[in-house]
C-alpha cells in the first residue's frame, strides 16, 4: 500500500515528474497524495486529500524530490495527514509506507520533549526522531538508521534533508526499488514507476539502507552501517500495456482480456505446470496460500487437486497461516498465490515456511515483486498489468494454472488444455454475444436490493465466495457467498421476499443438490438468478454460460464480475478504485 517515488539528479521540473509517477502508482492508495522538493534551504510542498485526478503542482525546479500516494492506516483522510511530513523547521521531509506499531510510545516520548505534531499519523514520529538525531550530531544516514531501528512493524521510509544532496531510504518487507540512471537516481515502491527512466535496478533488501545521490548509490547495513555491494539487475520484461485501450475503465478492459489469458496458459504453460506438478507430487503436504480473491483461487485449487489428481492440498488464508504453521516440515511446499507479489500476510507466511525448511513456490503476476524473487520456484501469471483494484484476470489466471497443474499431476494434461481452451473461447463468446448487456439488465432489475446471496457447491463453492466479494467490494451491495448445503443450517433465515440469489449450477455432480437448494430459497421469496449451461424452471432469471467441465469456475466468474461492475456503474461508483481499498496490501 502507498505508492512512493523519489528522484535525485540534475535540477529538473521534479514536481511534475513525481506527480506523473504517482499517477502510475495511485492504485497502491488513493486517499491522498503529496510531493516535496528541495527549494534552497526549505522544502516546497504540495499535498492534498483525495485522488490525484487532474491535479498539477507548481513547485520550483529542483535536484531532489519525492512523493507519496496514501492508503490511510493512522489518522483520517485529510490534507494534514497526507505525506510528506515535515519537521518543525521545515528542513526535513519524510514519506513512509507501513505501520509503526510502537508509534504511540514514540509520540508520547517526543511530545514530552517538546515536539509539536501537525498530523495524526504514525509517520510523523519518524521526522521528529530524525530531527533529534541530526541535532545530536549524527549524519543524515546515521540519523535515518537510528530512527528506523526504533520502529516496530513492517515499514519503508525515505528521508530528505535540504542541507544534503541525497535521499536516504530503508525498509523491512515493504518494497523499495532503486533505479540507477545516468546522472540521476530514483527510488520507488514499484518497478512500473521506474522503467520510464531506467531498467537498471537494485531491489533493496530488508535491513539495508540506500543513499541516493545524483552520481552514486550507496548501500549500507542498517545495523552496522557497513558498506554492502550493490547488486544491479536489469528489468528485461515488459511492464505491458498500461493504457485503457479504448475501454471506459480498467475493470472492463481486464475482464475482456481473460479469454486471452486463459488461452495463453492452455497453450504455453506446459513446462511450468509439469514442474509445479512434480513439486506437489514430491512434497509431503502442499499449502496454497492467498488473501481475498487469491484465497478463493487457493480454495478452488484444493477442490481441483482432490477431484482431478486425487491429491489433498491445503488452502490457507495468508493472515491465518501462522496459526497453522505447526504442520510445516522441511518436506512441505508452501505455494503463494498473489497478483501483486507484495501482500504482507503472504510474505510473512512464506518467511515462516522458509524458517521451517519448507520449499516456497509462487504464482505471481508482478515480475520482480518480493514473492516472485523470494520463491524457490515462481510461475508468472502472465495476465499483464492489472490496474483495476479488483482482481479479475489474475484470479482467472490462477484458476487456469491450477486446473492445468492438477491435470498434469493426474497424467491428463491434454484434458486440462482442452477444457481451458474451451473456457477461453467461452469467455470471449460471452462478451461478444451480448453477455455484458444481459448482466446489466439483471443489475437494473435488482439494483435497489440491499442484500444479495450467492450459492455454489463443490468446485463452485469458492466461486460463490469470490462472486460475493467481487459484487460487494465494487458496488457496496451487501453480498454473501454460501455453500448451498449450509442453507438449512441457518443461512436461509436471511431470505425475504424478492432477495436476489445468484446460483451457480454447472453440469456436474452438484447440479441436482444446488437446484434443490435454489428451490428452497425460491420458496421463501428468493429471486433466483441462475448461472448455468442449462436453464431450469427454478431460475427467475437465467444467465447462460458454456459447459466446460472442471473449468466451470473460470466461466462462472465472469457473470459475477460483470454483475458487480454494472451494479457499481448504475450506482455511480468508480469500478477501478472502490472506497477504502488499495491494490497492494503491504501492511498486515
Ligand atoms: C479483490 C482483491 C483482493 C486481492 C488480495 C490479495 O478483488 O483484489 O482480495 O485478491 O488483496 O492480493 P494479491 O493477489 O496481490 O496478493
Amino acid at each position: 500500500m502507498c505508492g512512493i517515488f523519489g528522484y535525485v539528479g540534475t535540477p529538473a521540473p521534479v514536481g511534475a515528474m513525481v506527480l506523473g509517477a504517482l499517477r502510475r502508482l495511485e492504485y497502491r492508495g488513493y486517499d491522498s497524495w503529496g510531493v516535496a522538493v528541495r527549494d534552497h534551504d526549505t522544502v516546497a510542498l504540495a499535498k492534498r486529500a483525495g485522488r490525484i485526478g487532474e491535479a498539477a503542482v507548481t513547485l520550483p525546479d529542483s535536484a531532489i524530490g519525492f512523493g507519496h500516494t496514501r492508503w490511510a492506516t493512522h489518522g483520517g483522510v485529510t490534507d494534514a495527514n497526507a505525506h510528506p511530513h515535515l519537521d518543525e523547521s521545515g528542513r526535513l521531509a519524510v514519506i513512509h509506507n507501513g505501520i509503526i506499531e510502537n508509534f504511540r510510545e514514540l509520540r508520547e516520548e517526543l511530545e514530552e520533549r517538546g515536539h509539536e505534531f501537525r498530523s495524526n499519523t504514525d509517520t510523523e514520529v519518524v521526522v521528529h526522531l530524525v530531527e533529534e538525531a541530526l541535532a545530536a550530531g549524527r549524519s543524515l544516514i546515521d540519523a535515518t538508521r537510528d530512527t528506523f531501528m526504533r520502529l516496530h512493524g513492517l515499514n519503508a521510509i525515505i528521508v530528505m534533508d535540504v542541507s544534503q544532496n541525497e535521499l536516504v531510504a530503508t525498509k523491512t518487507i515493504s518494497p523499495l526499488i532503486l533505479g540507477l540512471g545516468d546522472g540521476a537516481n530514483y527510488v520507488a515502491s514499484d518497478t512500473t514507476a521506474l522503467v520510464e527512466y531506467t531498467r537498471d535496478v537494485v531491489y533493496l533488501e530488508d535491513n539495508q539502507v540506500a543513499v541516493l545521490r545524483p552520481d552514486e548509490v550507496l548501500l549500507l547495513d542498517l545495523h552496522t552501517g557497513a558498506p554492502l555491494p550493490l547488486r544491479r539487475e536489469r528489468v528485461d520484461w515488459e511492464t505491458g500495456d498500461m493504457s485503457l485501450g479504448g475501454f471506459p475503465d480498467f475493470m472492463s478492459k481486464e475482464m475482456a482480456e481473460q479469454g486471452r489469458v486463459v488461452r495463453q496458459i492452455a497453450s504455453g504453460y506446459g513446462d511450468y505446470t509439469r514442474a509445479l506438478a512434480t513439486l506437489i507430487a514430491d512434497s509431503f503436504g502442499t499449502f496454497l496460500v492467498g488473501c481475498g480473491t487469491a484465497s478463493y483461487a487457493a480454495l478452488t485449487g484444493s477442490y481441483l487437486f482432490s477431484r482431478i489428481a486425487r491429491r489433498h492440498v491445503n488452502a490457507v488464508l495468508g493472515s491465518e497461516f501462522k496459526y497453522q504453521e505447526h504442520f510445516l516440515t522441511d518436506r512441505s511446499l508452501a505455494l503463494a498465490l498473489s497478483q501483486s507479489g507484495e501482500t504482507a500476510d503472504i510474505i510473512e507466511a512464506m518467511l515462516t515456511s522458509r524458517a521451517r525448511g519448507a520449499q516456497i513456490g509462487a504464482l505471481v503476476n508482478v515480475r520482480g515483486s518480493t514473492l516472485d524473487r523470494m520463491a524457490d520456484f515462481s510461475v508468472p501469471l502472465g495476465a499483464g498489468p492489472e490496474q483495476c483494484v479488483l482482481s479479475t484476470k489474475a484470479y482467472i489466471a490462477k484458476l487456469a494454472i491450477l486446473t492445468l497443474t492438477a491435470h498434469t499431476l493426474a497424467g491428463t494434461p491434454e484434458i486440462g488444455r482442452d477444457i481451458l481452451g474451451r473456457a477461453a473461447d467461452a469467455l470471449d463468446r460471452f462478451l461478444s454475444e451480448g453477455g455484458s448487456a444481459r448482466v446489466r439488465a439483471v443489475a437494473e432489475r435488482i439494483g435497489a436490493a440491499d442484500h444479495l446471496y450467492v450459492i455454489g457447491r463443490g468446485l463452485n463453492y469458492p466461486t460463490a465466495l469470490e462472486a460475493a466479494l467481487k459484487i460487494k467490494e465494487v458496488s457496496y451491495v451487501h453480498a454473501e457467498g454460501f455453500a448451498a448445503g449450509e442453507l438449512k443450517h441457518g443461512v436461509i433465515a436471511l431470505l425475504s421476499e424478492g432477495t436476489p440469489c445468484l446460483v451457480f449450477a454447472p453440469m456436474d455432480e452438484t447440479r441436482d443438490d444446488i437446484l434443490s437448494g435454489a428451490m428452497e430459497m425460491k420458496s421463501r421469496g428468493g429471486l433466483m438468478i441462475g448461472v448455468s449451461p442449462q436453464h431450469d424452471p427454478v431460475f427467475d432469471i437465467y444467465i447462460p454460460v458454456a459447459d466446460v467441465g472442471d473449468a466451470s469456475p473460470i466461466v462462472n466468474a465472469l457473470p459475477a464480475q460483470l454483475l458487480g461492475y454494472h451494479l457499481a456503474k448504475l450506482r455511480g461508483y468508480d469500478p477501478d478504485k472502490p472506497r477504502n481499498l488499495a491494490k497492494s496490501v503491504t501492511v498486515k
